[in-house]
């Protein structure tokens, strides 16, 4: 039997909107590997901080695209976790918002209620040089190739890329937009599975609690928000939310 804080389940019986804002925690339990966990297989001898960059994409394109199509495979092999289910549950009873910094698609998934993929998505995708973006299949491989030639556009010809937001790269400005208001306009914020470490999506919880909203951070571990936040649960998502929703009742 988990417990779950005082604080926390009479925020939530009361809140009738409720923010979530996730990290990579939050599909760890499905097996996408965090931001900063150590890949593996073919892509452990590359730093994703270097392999996710436009000088990166600009320099080996193939290789670059190998990854990014290797992770969306990936994700045909996952599924959603009970900490995903729980929102769902949530948001039959309530209007549950989700902020994500994560790529994957399941929160889409698990028919939550997307305001704002702040860093893209993998499923997304655009031409690197006109932007024009590109919505034909591609082909993804089964096996963990290093070099695959991205498809081209067909409008000028140019790489496409994935539309995902690389290091030295804007967030896209209305999802950005959308997010600030998530986080004012609501009655709790929860903040799962993010180490707070990258901003401006870091600063999403600050804003929250300058405009008095109650925020929950769900982690394991200490984060970079740990301060800033109105209370910490030491728990997994995975863990947490199904007994956070069950106890709403
Ligand atoms: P990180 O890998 O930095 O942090 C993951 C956080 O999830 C850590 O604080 C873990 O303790 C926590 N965590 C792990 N398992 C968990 C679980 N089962 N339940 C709850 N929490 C768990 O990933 P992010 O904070 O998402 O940006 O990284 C933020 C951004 O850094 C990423 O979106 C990416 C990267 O730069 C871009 O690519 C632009």
């Amino acid at each position: 039997m988990i417990d779950v804080p005082t604080e926390l389940l009479d925020l939530a019986r009361a809140a009738q909107r409720i923010t979530i804002l996730t990290g990579a925690g939050m599909s760890a339990e499905s097996g996408v590997p965090t931001f900063r966990d150590a890949q593996d297989g073919l892509w452990a001898q590359y730093d994703p901080m270097t392999l996710a960059t436009p000088e990166a994409f600009e320099a080996e394109p193939d290789l670059v695209w190998a990854w990014y199509a290797w992770r969306r495979h990936l994700m045909t092999t996952i599924e959603p976790h009970a900490g995903h289910r729980a929102l769902s549950l949530w948001g039959n009873r309530a209007a549950v918002g989700v902020v994500t910094q994560n790529v994957d698609d399941l929160h889409e998934r698990s028919g939550h209620r997307v305001l704002a993929h702040l860093h893209g998505s993998l499923f997304t995708l655009r031409c690197f040089d006109c932007d024009l973006p590109y919505d034909r299949p591609v082909e993804l491989p089964t096996t963990q190739v290093e070099r695959l030639a991205p498809p081209t556009c067909p409008a000028c010809a140019g790489q496409i890329r994935p539309d995902i937001v690389w290091f030295g790269e804007p967030l896209p400005i209305a999802a950005f937009d959308r997010a600030e208001e998530a986080v004012t306009d609501t009655d709790l914020l929860l903040v799962i599975g993010t180490s707070g470490a990258v901003f401006p999506a870091a600063g999403l919880p600050l804003l929250a609690r300058a405009n008095r909203v109650p925020t929950i951070e769900i982690n394991p571990t200490e984060t970079e928000l740990s301060h800033e936040t109105t209370l910490n649960w030491r728990i997994r998502a995975g863990e947490g939310l199904p007994a956070l929703v069950s106890a709403l009742d």
